[in-house]
């Protein structure tokens, strides 16, 4: 056999590199190049053989496909974020922080899976089959005939799949524990991870059971992290939230069988996740509408309308190079929208320190809360509150201009359902139905900035 090779990656991207480096060129992280074994590929995978090529057969483009067949756990949040069920032979990614309730998610997932009919195993990797048992007991889960297997080599874990009859669901939590007799690197490495990985994608492709592989996000980058096989499953999801807050946001941020930007959002409670149906209720339910540099942004998330609450203090600064700090949203977008209201509406900010937050935890990753976010930095700094009934949405370019986004009809229709009456939107954006919203088309940024100093 020949020598392994020696390669340096990259723990958190899994780049490759020739020799050690202090910081990874790829993902910009510091210290989470490890020396690894390249060595890899699981028995009864592709071996690197030397056998001839065979003919595959050529087919035409056009042709008769049946829908990809999914299997919806009834977990309304859940089934939205995997655009509409888990579809079987699969692959998908569960990312997240340590804590975050991902164990908690897939148990309840695969509960309600197998109360359905489900054939469903959970492997588990991270906690003993006993700490499992307590945790489904508390779930009310218990009584299901979801079967546990706690186990981290991936030949013995295939092994017992090979020998359990046809799975329909198959949970690893998590991808970290995995570790293959044919790697030579340490379990929690890059090698072991997707050589891990790799094979339960191809028992998932062979048996038609649907896999969910879950991993962490790691801080301190001596373990690999969910990224490393991001690229290798057909469907990637994150499980967010913030510290403090029991709301729970699924994000799909990849998904080869259906839309991606689409979220369900879940509350943790004690016994367990709860879906949150209307989370515009959820995130504006700890609203103060006095206080000034507080505004509504009616947001989109994939196909459904939310609305949070954007707030601002804008402060004199005592330090030479004013402090920008942001909490749910794009830092980069807000020093634009600072520069853009400096240069085009001669709002002075350059003394001032900014804080940014996005109110619940909640997280806004599309650039139609510029107007929003202007609002709330303007009304902050001029100490008056802004009208507690309206909402705003819109992109500003450059140059100052409100520019339309997409949905307003379904961002309006949510800000009037949740009791709003008026909206500050793009003029582009004001061409709509007459609705019980009073719509406010402003041009330029500044036409904002005019109506609320
Ligand atoms: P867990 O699912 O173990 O997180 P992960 O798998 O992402 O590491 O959940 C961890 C947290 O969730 C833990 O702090 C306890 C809390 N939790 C509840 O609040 N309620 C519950 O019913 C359960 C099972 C967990
Ligand atoms: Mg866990």
């Amino acid at each position: 056999m020949a020598k392994p090779k020696i390669t340096f990656i990259c723990q958190a991207c899994g780049a490759v590199y020739n020799r050690w480096q202090g910081k990874c060129d790829a993902c910009g992280e510091w210290n989470t190049i490890v020396e690894e074994s390249s060595a890899g590929g699981v028995a009864g995978g592709p071996q690197r053989s030397r056998r001839k090529g065979r003919p595959s057969a050529l087919l035409p483009l056009a042709g008769e496909n049946e829908e990809a067949p999914r299997i919806a756990s009834g977990i309304a949040e859940l089934d939205r974020a995997t655009g509409g069920g888990i579809v079987r032979g699969s692959a998908i990614l569960i990312g997240g922080d340590p804590g975050i309730g991902k164990s908690t998610l897939l148990m309840q997932a695969a509960s309600a899976l197998a109360r359905r009919g489900a054939k469903v195993i959970y492997v588990s990797g991270e906690e003993a089959v006993a700490q499992v048992r307590l945790r489904a007991e508390r779930l009310k889960a218990a009584d299901t005939s979801v079967q546990l297997m706690a186990e981290t080599n991936v030949e013995d874990i295939l092994a017992t799949l090979a020998d359990a009859g046809r799975p329909d669901l198959v949970v690893v939590d998590s991808i970290q524990t995995l570790w293959s007799d044919t790697a030579e690197s340490a379990p929690g490495t890059v090698t072991q991870v997707r050589t891990g990985a790799q094979a339960l994608i191809r028992f998932a492709k062979a048996s038609g059971a649907a896999v969910v592989l879950v991993g962490h996000v790691t801080k301190e980058g001596q373990i690999a992290g969910p990224r490393v096989v991001e690229h290798m499953v057909d469907a990637v999801l994150y499980f967010e939230g913030e510290g403090g807050h029991h709301y729970r946001i699924l994000r799909t941020v990849k998904n080869r069988f259906g839309p991606t930007d689409e979220i369900g959002v879940f509350e943790m409670g004690d016994t367990g996740l709860r879906e949150v149906a209307n989370p515009s209720e959820l995130f504006l339910g700890e609203r103060n509408d006095k206080a000034p540099g507080a505004a509504v942004f009616a947001g989109m998330e994939g196909t459904r309308p939310v609305l949070v609450e954007i707030q601002a203090l804008v402060a004199p600064s005592s330090l030479g190079t004013p402090r920008r700090a942001v909490v749910g949203w794009d830092s980069a977008r807000l020093a634009m929208v600072l520069a853009v209201l400096e240069a085009r509406c001669g709002v002075r900010l350059g003394s001032h320190d900014v804080y940014l937050n996005v109110a619940g935890g909640f997280r806004i990753s599309e650039p139609a809360a510029d107007l929003a976010v202007a609002a709330a930095l303007v009304s902050s700094l001029s100490g008056a509150a802004l009208p507690a009934d309206s909402v705003y949405f819109g992109e500003v370019s450059l140059s100052g201009a409100a520019r339309p986004v997409a949905h307003a009809v379904q961002r309006l229709r949510e800000a009037e359902k949740l009791g709003f009456s008026a909206a500050t939107v793009p003029s582009a954006s004001a061409d709509l139905p007459k609705s019980g919203i009073s719509v406010r088309a402003v041009e330029t940024l500044g036409d904002l900035v005019a109506h609320i100093a």
